[in-house]
């Protein structure tokens, strides 16, 4: 008989501190009224100078373990998906390895911003299936604000910092049905951290001009989210075999409230069945749909026997979405 991967057990963490749209505007030319009527936020979560994407990512893996009733020993494989590593390297991944004594998992990052924890899930689901890995933690976590400018009004009112895991392993029913994932490199230049890497080293110059910072044309990146978080949650109905009207819930990536009411409106789902967080934490990038879904699961929403599609788009520029039964 085949082996079918789903989720055995999710977890969050967030940082404490919380930064209102009112403690925005005293550090930048912005507005409540502005930010909540273009994006739906409200707060975010800012880590504190202490606190780097891995500690976060080792507190939402605890979550996650517990959750799953797994413990460290029992890991293959840990997956990261940041675009905030600690560092260049060694990665997230192997940082969490080590704080959690995971001693007999193999472990590495996976770069696809918002879409990394659909990414990942997705690798993780692989490895499950071939029955290479009996228990993969995959986890998407972000120290956003470490790379934000916030002098730039046009990006730093959007993200916030936050991490979500999951245990991905065998399950009787269900699982993770479909997958699809996508990416369009020629609209990278949308959505960059332009130095820091091998084609713009740091020098003084680079910190001069803020180069160091994200930068990101946002009507470019809204109209590509709207078409895209819509087309890949029917893709991933279809590979899984459903109709639209089937699916109990979806947990969309929180990066605006308007591209997420759009993506709702062309899948024709009513507003109670779409996950919305977005208003307490902003967009935390790949932390985004695992910390929705931890939320999800431990609230209720999400019950055993639910058809759930989980869909993100993000800086690459890359997309995905899993079609899950819960
Ligand atoms: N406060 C007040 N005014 C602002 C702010 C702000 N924080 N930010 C921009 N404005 C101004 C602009 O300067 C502009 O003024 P102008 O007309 O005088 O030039 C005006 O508001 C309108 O700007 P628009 O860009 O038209 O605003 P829009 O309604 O399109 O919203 C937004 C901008 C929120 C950025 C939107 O385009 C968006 O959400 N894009 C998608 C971004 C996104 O999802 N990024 C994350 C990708 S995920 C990842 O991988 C990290």
């Amino acid at each position: 008989m085949s082996i079918r991967a789903g989720f055995l057990g999710t977890g969050s963490c967030l940082p404490e501190k919380e930064f209102t749209n009112f403690d925005m505007e005293k550090i930048v030319d912005t507005t409540d009224e502005w930010i909540q009527t273009r994006t739906g936020i409200k707060s975010r979560r800012i880590a504190d100078d202490q606190t780097a994407t891995s500690d976060l990512a080792y507190g939402a893996a605890l979550k996650a373990m517990e959750a799953a009733n797994i413990s460290a020993e029992d890991l293959d494989m840990i997956i990261v998906a940041t675009i905030t590593p600690d560092m260049h390297f060694p990665s997230t991944a192997c940082i969490v390895q080590d704080k959690l004594g995971a001693d007999n998992a193999s472990a590495f990052d996976v770069s696809a911003a918002c879409s990394g924890f659909v990414y990942a899930s997705t690798i993780a689901k692989q490895f499950v299936e071939s029955g290479q890995a009996k228990y993969v933690l995959v986890i998407g976590a972000e120290t956003l604000s470490k790379i934000l400018d916030f002098t730039d009004r046009n990006t730093c009112v959007l993200f916030g910092d936050g991490a979500g895991a999951a245990i991905i392993g065998q399950v009787p029913t269900g699982g993770i049905i479909a997958t699809d994932l996508g990416a369009k490199g020629s609209g990278g230049k949308f959505l960059t951290v332009p130095a820091g890497g091998s084609r713009m080293p740091a020098s003084q110059e680079t910190i001069d001009n803020r180069l160091h910072y994200i930068s990101m044309d946002g009507s470019e990146v809204f109209k590509f989210a709207v078409r895209i978080m819509a087309s890949s949650s029917k893709t991933v109905v279809e590979k899984a075999g459903w109709s639209v009207d089937e699916l109990d819930y979806l947990v969309p990536h929180q990066a605006n409230i308007r591209i997420i009411n759009s993506a709702g409106k062309k899948l024709k789902l009513p507003p109670e069945k779409v996950h919305v967080n977005l208003d307490k934490f902003g967009n935390t990038s790949a932390g985004s749909v695992p910390i929705a879904l931890d939320e999800a699961v431990r609230s209720g929403k999400i019950k055993s026997g639910d058809k759930v599609v989980l869909v993100a788009f993000g800086g690459g520029l890359t997309w995905g979405a899993l079609a899950v039964e819960f």
